[in-house]
């Protein structure tokens, strides 16, 4: 589908990623909601649509994804502002990391409610709404290589939530497409962002009894370096994958191998053996 006249609804939408593909949907001709948790995000990212004169096509709504009565409230918001949501970018996540000793309840609590349990809160929230209308639509989720390849331990957190992520978006495609509703999958590598700033995007209520205090202060340090992609440039891609409802949009190439050696090792464990019998019969009960 094309984004021209289309309203969409970016959770994470005033940085980095998010707010490359609100500057790209824009360009193209959408109304768009941006919808963060951090309310100084919002007013650069309304100051930058500001000073281009396209203030009108813009809507900013403090919101925290981890908060489904909030998440249902901005929704009505946004109908109220510009229509029905044609286009749900579910991308708000926080870059956690750390000691896989030092983890915390409160650690995966953190993670998994925003990386994962934001992405199931859009679905939950914004998927009714767009089938209700009946014109169809497009879910975009932002997950990460990292849920794609065998990560380190001090990533372990992140890596569950981002592959989560990935199930979810390859699962409901069949069931959205009877709608109409497309979806895709984003998987960057290291774009150039704010992610590095974790600890300040930590909701009250999973700090208490953290055991990643030291990490976050130590990636809060990290540099964003000039290597790493544009936003504006994923904002493209994702642009190309709602217009051609493609599901995978990988940023990056630098992690084929180890896509290879993860696919490798799981058909190497794999019998090679069919039961046909068995698979008619698991069909039959479908
Ligand atoms: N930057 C990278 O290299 C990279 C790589 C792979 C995946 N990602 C993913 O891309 C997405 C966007 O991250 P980014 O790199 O642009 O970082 P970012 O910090 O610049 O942007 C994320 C935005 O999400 C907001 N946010 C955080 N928690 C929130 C919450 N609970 N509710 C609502 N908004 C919240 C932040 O305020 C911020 O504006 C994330 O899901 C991240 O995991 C980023």
């Amino acid at each position: 589908m094309d984004v021209a006249g289309k309203v969409a609804f970016i959770t994470g939408g005033a940085s980095g990623i998010g707010f490359g593909i609100a500057r790209t949907l824009v360009a193209n001709g959408a109304r768009v909601v941006l919808a963060d948790l951090r309310q100084d995000h919002l007013d650069n990212a309304a100051e930058h649509f500001a000073q281009r004169q396209e203030a009108r096509n813009v809507h900013t709504i403090r919101l925290d994804v981890t908060d489904r009565a909030a998440m249902a409230a901005a929704a009505d918001e946004a109908d109220a502002t510009f229509g029905g949501t044609d286009i749900l970018i579910s991308n708000a996540g926080v870059g956690l990391e750390g000691a896989l000793a030092e983890a915390t309840y409160a650690d995966w609590d953190f993670g998994l409610a925003v990386n994962l349990g934001g992405v199931v809160n859009g679905l939950q929230t914004f998927v009714p709404r767009m089938r209700a209308r009946g014109t169809g639509g497009h879910v975009v989720n932002t997950a990460s290589l990292a849920g794609m390849v065998v990560m380190p331990s001090f990533m372990a957190i992140y890596a569950t939530g981002k592959a989560a992520v990935i199930a979810l978006s390859e699962s409901i495609r069949d069931g959205l497409a009877e709608d109409g509703i497309g979806v895709s999958v984003l998987c960057p590598g290291p774009i150039k962002s704010n992610i590095h700033e974790a600890a300040q995007n930590r909701p009250e209520r999973f700090r208490a009894g953290s055991g990643f205090a030291a990490a976050e202060e130590r990636l809060s340090q990290r540099k964003v370096s000039d290597l790493w992609m544009e936003p504006d440039e994923v904002g493209q891609m994702v642009l190309g994958a709602i217009r051609e409802n493609r599901l995978y949009v990988i940023t990056h190439g630098e992690w084929r191998d180890a896509v290879v050696a993860r696919t490798d090792a799981i058909l190497a464990a794999m019998p090679t053996s069919v039961n046909q019998e068995l698979i008619a019969s698991l069909r039959a009960h479908r």
